[in-house]
């Protein structure tokens, strides 16, 4: 029977010395002491300078954790081409995007819009004073100061084109008693800006609370404002980007031998069921974010905002629904994705994580708002590969035939024993029982023996 295991909290954990940090670990969590010191000393850098930009990254590192880096090529968006770098351990996403980026090659590309770049930010704040308009003629009063308190912090912003762009106070008394907001609309320029746009929002509480204490005119109760919270919002649908594809339905040449016609209606209805459907919305959407993310998280870029915002975008009209639409019109095929996208190619990680420099490198150092037109342009390839095969021969085939490599690796598999089922599999769909029992049989054994050796 296992023992169960002794556990002590730890204090003082961050303070430990990396060594130190690993030997706790190893001696409290890991089944073998020798295997794990190992392995994370075999994924740390072999550059110490290298490897203490990763430490230096986030607190208590121990090692690195590694996804593949593979690109998509041949993706051509508004007249140049693009080699797209994708971070990502799904073993279909890149191919089906480069199927895209093949695809629409031969068919004009793809084009993009930028539809604006504004971000937002909040101070919460409750006020308990009768009248919102005397709160609304001091928050106008207070714009100059607002302004002068973040003089110094949106100086080198402003420098280069942005800025605040607006401060507005909101009423959210209807939901909350008490309740009103700044909202504080930015521009940012190349940075993402999150810290940029927290630091603007804290010095605007701060003065807020200071104009309003020291308006002498207001009653002793209008002059409180309790701020609740300063941050920026990652709901950000006004920094959208449009990508779009298009071609006549006779071009589309498909390949399935469904025709032509019949494809792009398929296509257009598949769509249609995730403008409608959340429970298919939710895995189209899913799908889009496949290419979305990998490209996002190549380039150093915060993935879990661009996840947020974009499905609280996909249920902004209160239902959750698909992120890309599509129509045919006088013998057109249309295809395209609005999507809400902060990035960043400045500031963060990007100039300091290696794979990141070389990701922006490869993509010509792009502005923001070129790394948004490049990652709405994956979204929309790769929900097109996916609703390609969907609405024809399903995904499993293409998607069975990626993952093989990771089933044959799970089961141990020899080079010479992989090329041979890859081979096998040419002309076959895979499926793990099948690519166990042929397995099986090169390895001249049952299946039952696999289950004993494996545990
Ligand atoms: C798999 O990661 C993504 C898909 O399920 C997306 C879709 O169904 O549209 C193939």
């Amino acid at each position: 029977m296992k023992q169960a295991r002794q556990l002590t909290p730890v204090k003082g954990f961050s303070k430990l010395s990396r060594e130190a940090k690993t030997e706790w670990l190893i001696s409290h969590y890991a089944k073998d002491p020798v295997k794990g010191h190992e392995l994370l000393e075999s994924y740390r850098h072999a550059d110490p300078a290298v490897q203490r930009l990763h430490d230096e990254f986030i607190e208590n590192t121990l090692t690195n954790y590694y996804l593949p880096f593979g690109i998509a090529p041949n993706f051509l968006i508004d007249g140049d081409l693009y080699a797209l770098p994708m971070a990502i351990e799904e073993s279909s996403v890149v191919a089906a995007a480069s199927k895209a980026a093949n695809f629409w090659l031969e068919r004009g590309g793809f084009h993009t819009e930028i539809i604006s770049t504004t971000k937002i930010g909040h101070v919460h704040f409750y006020w308990m004073g009768a009248d919102p308009e005397v709160l609304r003629k001091k928050v106008a009063d207070f714009v100059p100061a607002f302004e002068a308190a973040t003089d110094r912090i949106t100086a080198n912003m402003r420098a280069r084109g942005g800025g605040i762009i607006s401060i507005q106070l909101v009423d959210k008394t209807e939901l909350e008693k008490g309740y009103f907001q700044l909202a504080v609309k930015f521009d940012t320029r190349d940075s993402m800006g999150a810290n940029f746009i927290n630091s603007c929002l804290e010095a605007i509480a701060e003065s807020l609370q200071q104009e309003m204490a020291s308006a002498h005119d207001l009653s002793e109760q209008d002059r409180q404002v309790e701020v609740i919270m300063r941050i920026l919002s990652n709901f950000t649908p006004e920094c959208l980007v449009r990508a779009s594809v298009s071609c006549p339905v006779d071009a589309i040449e498909e390949g399935s031998g469904i025709g032509n016609a019949a494809f792009a209606e398929r296509f257009v209805r598949a769509v249609r069921i995730a403008e409608i459907e959340p429970y298919r919305a939710v895995t189209h959407n899913k799908g889009i974010m496949n290419g979305i993310d990998a490209v996002v998280i190549a380039t150093g870029n915060d993935f879990r905002a661009v996840e947020a915002c974009a499905h609280a975008y996909a249920a902004r009209n209160g239902q959750y629904g698909s992120l890309t639409h599509a129509k045919i019109e006088d013998g057109v095929f249309h295809f395209w994705i609005d999507m809400p996208l902060s990035l960043g190619t400045v500031g963060g990680i990007t100039s300091l994580h290696p794979m990141v420099k070389f990701a922006l490198e490869i993509l010509g150092q792009p502005s923001a708002e070129k790394l948004m037109r490049i990652c709405a342009v994956a979204g929309l390839a790769q929900n097109f590969s996916a609703l390609r095969s969907l609405v024809t021969t399903g995904i499993q085939k293409g998607h069975m035939k990626m993952h093989l490599l990771n089933i044959l690796n799970q089961l141990e598999a020899t080079d010479e024993e992989k090329a041979r089922i890859v081979e096998y599999f040419k002309d076959k769909v895979v499926s793990h029982q099948a690519a166990v029992e042929i397995f099986c049989q090169i390895r001249g054994i049952h299946a039952e023996q696999l289950a004993t050796r494996k545990h």
